[in-house]
């Protein structure tokens, strides 16, 4: 399967994808991981992206479209896999339809995380990250085991730099103006499927695998 996962911050994209992921044997492509990842090796392209980052605002379409198009050449992509945060503009839906045209595949689904904005600052306030694996808990709602230690390798897990109060309005504001008009673009082509993303965990991750199976 191929599929996509829009939703503004904190709706719990990477959270689901690190369930499906396994459950599919798909390819975990996120976007801001990647990023993250650029920016903590201080490459060129992190060194270009972080202060879009820090800000709250999207990155260059050229240079997330780039990370993108190479990171789906890995072998292990090719049976399917789950793109989180991408695409997050019109402009780079376009250009993966043209990625996707040239390899002769398509998209499955692409999964809508509809959350109330009011919902975020909580689930973003109280997230820790793994960064390594990419893998997320919750102070309240998905605690690990030892506080402030990921629960698969015992290592220290960080708060994200952009899970401010401040930032989150600027992610927000990017995600309404920038990514919303994404999901009308493939609503379009009919393969949108709507998520209470407000519920629970498990609960999504329940309505994740209706859609899916
Ligand atoms: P990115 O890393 O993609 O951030 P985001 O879209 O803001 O999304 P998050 O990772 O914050 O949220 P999530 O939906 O994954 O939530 P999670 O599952 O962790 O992008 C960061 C930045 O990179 C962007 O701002 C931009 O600058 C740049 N960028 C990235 N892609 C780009 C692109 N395509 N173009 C241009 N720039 C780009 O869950 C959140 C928390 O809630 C966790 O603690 C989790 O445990 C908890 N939780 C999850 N689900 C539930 C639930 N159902 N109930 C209760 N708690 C839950
Ligand atoms: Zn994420």
């Amino acid at each position: 399967k191929r599929l996509i996962l829009i939703g503004p911050p904190g709706s719990g994209k990477g959270t689901q994808s690190a369930i499906i992921k396994d459950e599919h044997c798909l390819c975990h492509l996120a976007a801001g991981d990647m990023l993250r990842a650029a920016v903590s090796a201080k490459t060129p392209l992190g060194i270009k992206a972080k202060e879009a980052m820090d800000k709250g605002e999207l990155v260059s379409d050229d240079l997330v479209v780039g990370i993108i198009d190479e990171a789906m050449k890995k072998p292990s992509c090719k049976k399917g896999f789950i793109l989180d945060g991408f695409p997050r503009t019109v402009a780079q839906a376009q250009k993966l339809d043209e990625m996707l045209e040239r390899q002769g595949v398509k998209i499955d689904k692409v999964l809508d995380f509809a959350i109330d904005d009011a919902v975020l600052e909580e689930r973003i306030s109280g997230r820790w990250i793994h960064p390594a694996s990419g893998r997320s808990y919750h102070t309240k709602f998905a605690p690990p085991r030892v506080p402030g230690v990921d629960d698969v390798t015992g290592e220290p897990l960080i708060q994200r730099k952009d899970d401010s109060a401040a930032v989150l309005k600027s992610r927000l504001e990017s995600f309404h103006r920038q990514t919303q008009p994404v999901i009308n673009y493939y609503s379009k082509k009919g393969i949108v499927a709507t998520l209470h993303a407000e519920k629970p965990l498990t609960d999504v991750t329940d309505e994740v695998r209706k859609v899916l199976s």
